[in-house]
């Protein structure tokens, strides 16, 4: 059952990514989920937003711009230049991609500090703990692996300072309850589970201060200008700034109607800090926290100094972007890890692409073309199990998207390509041409090339040029006006229509290992 309403909006988002690192795999992974979802509830009918971005203050930044030996700001522009560039051309179809050095950004976050700091939840204290510079946060003794970062493996750095405090631990219990009493609040449910037993001690204070004079590059605290804004407090504003907070009308439609999407690396501050934020600053949790795994390449951890870093337009180039997208959103379960390899990739794109869905539109469109010349002939009666199954497929989509299963919508919506090509062999038009009988072999094409057409439909949100080529084969465009529901209604393809096999939509590849 599917409960998102056509008239509830939907405001996805991914986080804002650090402009120490070039975009890889990972970044564009989560930005593909968010794309594909909000292609997918727009194609459905629903008012979208999609936002994405980069976090450029802190350390960490600072460190590697000093680094290539450039300002901290100088640096930023061009690395999330690079982000926004590469996004550009993969085609995602974000609304805004946020910067936290744009003013508006600045300009809210500071506004949240004066709130925040007025109603007596921020203080000023001394404070020692062991900090990650990789991960821009402390580190409690308990989540310490041998005096090391879990996730970075690096010895973890002994800080103590005069700082700024947020009384994050007043909100535990309200937070605890939350969680309990909204179980897709954070999903899948290990993820829930690691949260809720994180909560079982308790939580300290948030450092939310750094003093100037040792990290400058941040926004300045608004009541003592002698601090910058602690990274994490800064960047999951975004979250508010991207639609306009406090007082603009998309703050007013989207929020609280967002679902936040991140890997597990972040789980902490995107399920502990930021609901108690939003709670003592007087707003609404979020709707969800959908947490996915990390990709591995080859098995192993993916790193500059492993060399084994996997580019988006390095794959583009090399295999085509929607292959390597295709890729990503059949191969992941959500919130498990996977390993990606281009010897997997090259075969799926031969076994899924290549043979069965590319094969298939190529023989039904050839046979068109050499039995029909190329025109449609709408006969109704002959579709067999084809429309069960895009019935079926219609009914599980949107439940399916919902619950943000990509790959269990890319094998479903593969039954149809399946029962399709079992139905070219079964119905052999080449025979029904052979014997004459033009009536039923424009029945069996007519249910042929509706399924292939109502394909385009399904596909568009994961596959959108994929989806785009097969339409224009098709001779036809699916209007603006339409939706999801609408389209995949059986029967669409008008009589008359004329098509065009034209190149196969995916050429086969070859592995080697080089
Ligand atoms: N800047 C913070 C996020 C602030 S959000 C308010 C940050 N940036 S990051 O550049 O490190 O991006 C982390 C995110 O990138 C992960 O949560 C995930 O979305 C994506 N990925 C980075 N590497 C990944 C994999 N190897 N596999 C899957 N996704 C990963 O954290």
């Amino acid at each position: 059952m599917v409960k998102t309403q056509k008239n509830v909006p939907y405001y996805i988002t991914t986080p804002i990514y650090y402009v120490n690192a070039e975009p890889h795999i990972g970044h564009t992974y989560t930005t593909i989920l968010a794309d594909t979802l909000a292609r997918f509830w727009r194609l459905y009918g629903k008012d979208v937003y999609f936002l994405t971005g980069t976090d450029e203050h802190g350390d960490k930044i600072m460190q590697a711009a000093k680094k290539e030996g450039v300002e901290s700001k100088e640096y930023a522009d061009r690395i999330s230049g690079l982000f926004k560039s590469t996004f550009e051309e993969l085609g995602f179809t974000y609304n805004r991609f946020i910067r936290t050095t744009d003013s508006d950004h600045e300009e809210v976050v500071t506004g949240i500090l004066k709130k925040v700091y007025d109603a007596g939840d921020i203080y000023f204290g001394e404070y020692g703990g062991y900090y990650c510079v990789g991960c821009e946060r402390f580190y409690t003794e308990k989540e310490m692996v041998d005096g090391k970062c879990p996730d970075h493996q690096k010895p973890l750095e002994y800080i103590s300072e005069k700082n700024y405090f947020f009384k994050m631990s007043k909100y535990q219990d309200w937070l605890i309850k939350h969680i309990k009493d909204n179980p897709s609040f954070i999903e899948p449910e290990r993820h829930r589970n690691k949260v809720l037993s994180f909560l079982q001690d308790p939580l300290s204070d948030l450092c939310i201060s750094r003093p100037k004079d040792r990290l400058p590059w941040g926004i300045p605290l608004p009541f003592d200008e002698k601090y910058v804004t602690y990274v994490w407090f800064d960047a999951l504003i975004n979250y508010l700034t991207g639609i306009g907070y406090p007082d603009g009308a998309g703050f007013e439609k989207y929020w609280p109607e967002v679902h936040h999407l991140t890997a597990k690396d972040i789980l902490i501050p995107h399920s502990i800090y930021w609901p108690t934020m939003l709670k003592a600053m007087g707003t609404e949790p979020f709707k969800t926290l959908k947490i996915h795994g990390y990709w591995q390449v080859d098995e192993a951890k993916m790193s500059k100094s492993l060399g084994n870093v996997v580019r988006p337009l390095d794959m583009k180039q090399k295999y085509g972007f929607e292959q390597f997208r295709y890729f990503l959103l059949r191969e992941m379960s959500f919130g498990l890890d996977s390993s990606f390899s281009e010897e997997l990739l090259t075969e799926r794109i031969n076994s899924d692409l290549a043979n069965d869905l590319g094969n298939l539109v190529s023989r039904v469109l050839g046979m068109t073309e050499r039995y029909q010349n190329e025109v449609v002939k709408k006969v109704d009666g002959h579709e067999g199990k084809l429309k069960d199954s895009v019935k079926s497929i219609a009914e599980e989509l949107p439940g399916l998207m919902e619950g943000f299963r990509f790959r269990k919508a890319m094998l479903k919506i593969w039954e149809l390509v399946t029962a399709a090509n079992a139905f070219v062999e079964s119905s052999a038009p080449w025979t029904l041409n052979k014997e004459g009988k033009t009536d039923e072999l424009a029945g069996v094409l007519y249910a042929l090339l509706e399924s292939i057409r109502i394909l385009a439909v399904f596909l568009a949100p994961f596959m959108p040029e994929t989806s785009g080529k097969i339409s224009s084969k098709l001779g036809i465009k699916f209007e603006q006006n339409l939706t999801f529901t609408d389209l995949v209604e059986w029967g669409l393809l008008p009589d008359g229509t004329k098509v065009q096999k034209g190149e196969a939509l995916f050429p086969r590849v070859e592995y080697s290992a080089e």
